[in-house]
């Protein structure tokens, strides 16, 4: 089994709800599956390409075949580390993503690293009819650790929960077989909210594991 923890925060974990709830997370499952191979990117340590004209157009074909061969070296070198993270990525049997709300969504920069995974003929097949998600081949998971400020699971936010709602269709998308929202929210503005959250999301993280363990799903 394969672990992708994608983390997207400038902040060091110990200042992070959500780093130290990802982390535990990525821990417990290390220790249900300890032969599995973890990957961690941080994103805001890490090459993450921001898709400019030449490499945005046709993007599969410019990760590999004539159209490739023709790029510029500079536009060869960012289409490399495309290919490098859509890779990692399709590798991945399960994916934990761990970002902060941030103005209703999530950063940018993990809209930049999606805008790399995404890809026509590696994790999506798109035609004038259809977009077909290419990561049905096995049981694979996307978790969403997210924190925020308010409570965007209420049902009366629900609606306003961007991040999670956007996750949670593209991992329809894709075609993993499960998509797991682990909300880290109503961190609020002291420490005792930001205790609270923390341990409510804590709770989650067992049942959480017994779906992401490969013993009953991989
Ligand atoms: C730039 C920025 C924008 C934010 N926007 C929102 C927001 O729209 N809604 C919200 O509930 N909290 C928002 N917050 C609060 C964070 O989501 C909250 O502090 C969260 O706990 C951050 O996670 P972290 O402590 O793990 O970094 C924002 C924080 C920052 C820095």
């Amino acid at each position: 089994m394969n672990v992708l923890y994608v983390t997207c925060n400038p902040k060091p974990q110990e200042y992070s709800a959500y780093l130290t709830i990802g982390r535990e997370l990525a821990d417990g499952l290390r220790q249900l599956a300890p032969y599995a191979a973890f990957t961690q990117l941080n994103l805001y340590e890490e090459d993450i390409p921001e898709l400019d004209f030449e490499v945005m157009t046709g993007r599969a074909r410019l990760v590999e075949g004539p159209v490739y061969d023709r790029l510029r070296p500079e536009a060869k070198a960012k289409a490399d580390r495309i290919r490098f993270l859509c890779h990692m990525f399709l590798q991945a049997d399960r994916v934990i993503i761990a970002a902060p709300m941030w103005s209703l969504f999530f950063p940018g920069r993990l809209k930049n690293y999606l805008d790399c995974v995404i890809l026509d003929g590696i994790t999506v097949s798109i035609t004038e009819q259809k977009v077909t998600g290419l990561l049905n081949d096995r049981e694979r998971h996307l978790v969403y650790v997210q924190a925020s400020g308010g409570p965007f699971h209420s049902l009366l936010l629900t609606p306003l929960n961007y991040g999670s709602n956007y996750m949670k269709t593209l991992a329809k998308t894709l075609g993993f077989a499960g998509f797991h929202a682990l909300p880290v929210e109503g961190t609020g503005s002291t420490p005792q909210e930001l205790h609270a959250a923390m341990n409510k999301a804590r709770e989650e993280i067992p049942g959480l594991l017994e779906k992401l363990a490969p013993s009953q799903k991989g």
